[in-house]
C-alpha cells in the first residue's frame, strides 16, 4: 500500500525539525508542495529548501496549486466545499505520481494538529477509497510552543486551563466564562483591541523562529496599539505576516477571578 506522510516542520528553521521529521523526509518518493500564490512564495521556498536538504536522491517535488476559495456564503460551508475541492485535486495528483508501494509527503507548517486542514483532507482522500493509502502524521513544533518559549512563559497559570481559538471566534463570541488564558491564532484584525479587557496582559509574537521575529508584551491598554503598528509594518515590508498571542486576564496578580473572566466582544 502507498503511504502519505504529513510532516510537521515547525516554522521553517531547519533546527526545529525533529529527527523523526528528518527521517520521514528522507523516505519520501514524492513531495507535494502547495502553491498558494504570491504571498506564500517565501513559505514555499522554505519548504523546498528543507526537501532539497533532507530528501533522498529519488525524491520528486511536485507543486500543487490550490483551488480558489469562494468569497461569498456561510464561512463553514465555504471552507468545507474548498476542502472537498482540495481533496479531489490532491487525489488526482497522487494517483498520477505515486506508485503502489511508494511514499508521498507534505510538509505542514508548525504542527499538523493546530488549525491546519492537511490531516482532514488526507482523511477525506482515504475515505474516498480511490487510492489505498496508509496515513502517517509526524508532529512538529507549533507556533503555540514558539510563543511560550520566546516569551519564557508557561501558557497556563497554576492548575489553569488554556483555551486556543482564532481571531474570528474571539470577535464573534468573546472568551467562554472561566477562561483566564487564551491563545489566539489567525487574527489578521488585531481583535484584542476591541475584544480584550484593557487590563488583560498580552504576549504577542510575529514571524516566530525566523530572522523577522518580533515580540511585545504588556497590558492591552499599554501595548495594544504598538502591536497593531508593528504588525502593519511587517505586513507592508514582507507582504504577509503570521502572528499569535496569549491573552491573560489579570485580576489581582495570579489570583483566579471571582467574577466571570469572559470578555465578550462588543462587535
Ligand atoms: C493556518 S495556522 C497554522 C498553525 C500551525 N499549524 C502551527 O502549529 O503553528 C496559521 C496561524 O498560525 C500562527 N503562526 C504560524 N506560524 C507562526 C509564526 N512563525 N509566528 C507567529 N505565528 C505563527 C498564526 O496565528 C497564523 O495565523
Amino acid at each position: 500500500m502507498a503511504t502519505l506522510s504529513l510532516i510537521g516542520i515547525g516554522s521553517g528553521d531547519p533546527r526545529q525539525l525533529t529527527q523523526q521529521a528528518i527521517d520521514a523526509i528522507a523516505e519520501l518518493d514524492v513531495a507535494l508542495v502547495l502553491d498558494k500564490g504570491a504571498d506564500s512564495g517565501e513559505l514555499r521556498h522554505l519548504r523546498e529548501q528543507l526537501l532539497a536538504r533532507f530528501g533522498g536522491n529519488r525524491l520528486r517535488v511536485v507543486r500543487l496549486s490550490d483551488p480558489p476559495r469562494a468569497a461569498q456564503g456561510e464561512y463553514l460551508a465555504r471552507v468545507e466545499a474548498w476542502h472537498e475541492q482540495r481533496a479531489e485535486r490532491w487525489e488526482a495528483v497522487l494517483r498520477e505520481q505515486l506508485g503502489a508501494q511508494q511514499t508521498a509527503g507534505m510538509l505542514v507548517w508548525g504542527d499538523p494538529a493546530f488549525y491546519d486542514s492537511t490531516i482532514r483532507i488526507a482523511q477525506a482522500i482515504k475515505r474516498r477509497g480511490a487510492i489505498p493509502l496508509e496515513l502517517k502524521v509526524i508532529p512538529g513544533i507549533s507556533s503555540i510552543q514558539l510563543l511560550a518559549a520566546a516569551h519564557q512563559i508557561a501558557l497556563n497559570q497554576l492548575n489553569g486551563t488554556i483555551h486556543i481559538t482564532t481571531g474570528r471566534r474571539l470577535r464573534d463570541e468573546g472568551l467562554p466564562q472561566g477562561i483566564d488564558e487564551a491563545v489566539v491564532m489567525l487574527d489578521g484584525q488585531c481583535s484584542f483591541l476591541q475584544c480584550a479587557a484593557p487590563e488583560s496582559e498580552i504576549f504577542w509574537g510575529a514571524c516566530l523562529g525566523s530572522a523577522d521575529e518580533q515580540l511585545i508584551r504588556g497590558s492591552v491598554a499599554e501595548v495594544g496599539e504598538q502591536i497593531r503598528q508593528a504588525r502593519e509594518a511587517l505586513r507592508e515590508r514582507k507582504g504577509w505576516v503570521m502572528d499569535i498571542y496569549l491573552l491573560r486576564n489579570v485580576r489581582g496578580g495570579n489570583e483566579r477571578a471571582e467574577a466571570p473572566s469572559s470578555t465578550p466582544c462588543s462587535r
